[in-house]
């Protein structure tokens, strides 16, 4: 199928689609902007897995940082056949009072990155007949948690859409929206993820695995575990006041 590229791949959920890719004996291309935790990554992988670990320290959140991964997706040697927009993180602020900057950090890494990137693939995969494009969304995408579900909505509505556009050429493309996962997010946001019950939370690798089987059968929009999957039926069918009651932008859980 090509290599498998991979973004924020040095910790949480795109670590872990990092390990299960290289389990099923597919290169890989590494994206994130710590170069040190990228290197310490690609060398465990590469001397367990026995497969070739390409690193690519880039800043998402820049345009010079989209269009390199971009250009990578775009090359032909050692093509890509697997696009997995995966790096982002909390925004740990309300919009109102927040910093200016860090909101738009948000949006061109969770947005603009994506949207830079899924063009790249959209052209080269389709031109050639095959491919595969994974964009990690969020259950929050249905809430109303401030910029962060805005822009993980614009994720899955975005991916719903290129889906569509690209049914037919030999490329799919799946959103996958989990709920609570065990990573570094949380800590990174400066969010107290004690307060939620462990019964909430999925573990990251359950998450990639459902990532993957998802590409493998062209489903578009994944929620990982039968518990979120019945939570995403209920806010789809609850009045948005109380979904902005419930799931509003005060109930960060922010420290
Ligand atoms: N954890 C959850 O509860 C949860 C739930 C639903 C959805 N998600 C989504 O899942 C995805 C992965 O998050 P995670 O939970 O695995 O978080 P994580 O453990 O904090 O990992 C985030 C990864 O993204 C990279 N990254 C962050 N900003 C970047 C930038 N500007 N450019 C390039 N790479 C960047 C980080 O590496 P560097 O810092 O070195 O760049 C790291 O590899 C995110 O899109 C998140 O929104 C998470």
């Amino acid at each position: 199928m090509g290599s498998a590229l991979v973004t924020g791949a040095t910790s949480g959920i795109g670590q872990e689609l990092a390990w299960e890719l290289a389990a099923e004996n597919n290169d890989l291309v590494l994206v994130a902007r710590n170069r040190e935790r990228l290197d310490e990554v690609a060398e465990r992988i590469r001397q367990v897995a026995n497969v070739q670990v390409e690193v690519l320290p880039a800043d998402l959140s820049t345009l010079q940082g989209a269009e390199l991964v971009a250009r990578r997706v775009r090359a032909t040697d050692k093509p890509i056949g697997l696009l997995v927009n995966n790096a982002g993180f909390g925004l740990g602020q309300d919009f109102v009072g927040g910093e200016l900057d860090r909101e738009l950090c948000a949006l061109d890494t969770m947005v603009r990155a994506v949207l830079i990137t899924c063009h790249a693939a959209a052209a080269e995969f389709s031109g050639r007949g095959y491919g595969g494009i994974i964009n990690i969304s969020s259950m929050t995408s249905l809430t109303a948690q401030g910029t962060y579900s805005a822009h993980k909505a614009w994720v899955r509505t975005f991916s719903e859409g290129l889906a569509a556009s690209l049914k037919g050429s030999g490329v799919t493309v799946t959103a996958v929206c989990p709920g609570l996962v065990h990573t570094q997010f949380h800590e990174r946001s400066q969010v107290d993820s004690t307060q939620w019950s462990e019964l909430a939370f999925t573990s990251a690798n359950y998450v990639a695995r459902t990532a993957l089987n998802a590409a493998r059968r062209g489903t578009v929009i994944v929620t990982p575990t039968i518990r979120y999957k019945i939570a995403a039926a209920a806010i789809k069918f609850a009045p948005r006041s109380v979904v902005r009651a419930v799931a509003g932008p005060k109930l960060s859980g922010r420290n």
